[in-house]
């Protein structure tokens, strides 16, 4: 079993990012904490985890580090006996806000794991994403977190904005493995709804190649691609999801899963601390799971298991494996090419 926790406040909204986060509201930032804690209260009883059997807990958002670490406390306090001793507790951070001591703080309550949203070295293309940060101040958070002790470090890049290429993606990997990270997350910048880049044109870019330079310039540093957007030293919780386990999902915004259903708490920060246990259900079939699974296990190392297919897409399955699209192995069906995940999955449900 996974946990996530939502944290839904950014300091400044960046151009490309949909996430559930406001830039206001602060002043619920107490009682949204104590919210936390009743819906996960409510998410035990349903749930039913045994103590110590969590395996992973990620704190996302929106921005964890502009919630000072003190109102994190009773939160842990309650979750803890949950957790395997050996759990991985991952906290995203941006570099504006993650401070040495917060840090140090969070490190204290059990995090093992920090993710900075640093999205590029480059001061043209951070105030082209609207990102409250400089490239040192980047450079600076990874530090601290490294200061404070954490061995596990992930930072996120962009790639594919408009103008972006082969030298100024080279620039930004190149100051990334100067850094003592053991993982990055190279998104393809995408468009969504509701944001600054979707009310007009020309902010991404179509380059395929570029996302394979991407790919191959961190691999050849050293850090495997492990899912098409993921490198390094692999995330527990990502690929838990991926495999399709259960997650308790907490806070405005957050989702959970199990047995057949999807948990969604309000994502209105002031409905969802009136009431952090009104949660709609949604109801998923046979066909909903066995498509999440083609496409999830296609895009990361999981692969999918061959049993997962019916007769018909068993037989594409033969098709791809003999033309060396997939390889199979102890009934696994593994994908070698990442980028064309979606392709072979499109295909193989037909
Ligand atoms: C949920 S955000 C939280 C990270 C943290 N708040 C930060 O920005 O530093 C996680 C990551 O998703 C990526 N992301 C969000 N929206 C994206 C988009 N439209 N296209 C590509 N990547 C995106 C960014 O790299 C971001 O760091
Ligand atoms: S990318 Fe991170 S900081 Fe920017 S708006 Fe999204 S959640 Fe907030």
């Amino acid at each position: 079993m996974l946990l996530y926790i939502h944290i839904p406040y950014c300091d400044s909204k960046c151009h490309y990012c949909s996430f559930n986060s406001y830039t206001g509201r602060f002043d619920t930032k107490r009682d949204y904490m104590k919210a936390l804690e009743r819906q996960f209260d409510y998410e035990i009883e349903r749930f039913s985890p045994e103590k110590s059997s969590i395996e992973s807990l990620f704190i996302g958002g929106g921005t964890p580090s502009s919630i000072e670490s003190g109102l994190y406390e009773p939160l842990f306090a309650k979750l803890s006996p949950y957790l395997r001793d050996d759990a991985e507790i991952t906290v995203e951070a941006n570099p504006n806000s993650a401070t040495q001591e917060w840090i140090e703080a969070m490190v204290a309550l059990g995090v093992n794991r920090m993710s900075f949203g640093v999205q590029s070295f480059r001061s043209q293309k951070l105030k082209f994403l609207n990102r409250a940060h400089s490239p040192q101040d980047a450079i600076k958070a990874v530090k601290r977190a490294a200061r404070a002790g954490l061995g596990r470090i992930s930072i996120d890049l962009i790639y594919n904005c408009a103008g972006d290429d082969e030298e100024g993606m080279l620039h930004d990997i190149e100051e990334a493995f100067k850094l003592p990270i053991s993982h990055i997350s190279a998104y393809e910048l995408s468009i969504e709804s509701g944001t600054v880049f979707s009310s007009g044109e020309g902010y991404a870019q179509r380059n395929d190649a570029l996302a394979r330079f991407v790919a191959k310039e961190i691999e050849a540093r050293g850090f495997a691609q492990y899912e098409i957007s993921n490198f390094g030293d692999p995330c527990t919780h990502n690929r838990g999801y991926w495999m399709h386990k259960e997650y308790i999902g907490i806070g405005a915004g957050a989702v959970g899963f199990g047995k057949y259903r999807r948990y969604y708490p309000h994502s209105d920060i002031e409905r969802y601390i009136a009431n952090p246990s009104d949660i709609r259900i949604e109801i998923l079939d046979e066909e909903d799971i066995r498509m999440e699974k083609i496409f999830l296990g296609l895009r990361s190392d999981i692969g999918v298991q061959r049993s997962v297919l019916d007769l018909a897409m068993s037989e594409r399955a033969d098709i791809l494996t003999a033309e060396g699209k997939l390889y199979e192995k102890e009934g696994i069906l593994y994908n070698p090419d990442l980028f064309i995940a979606d392709e072979i999955a499109l295909y193989l449900l037909g």
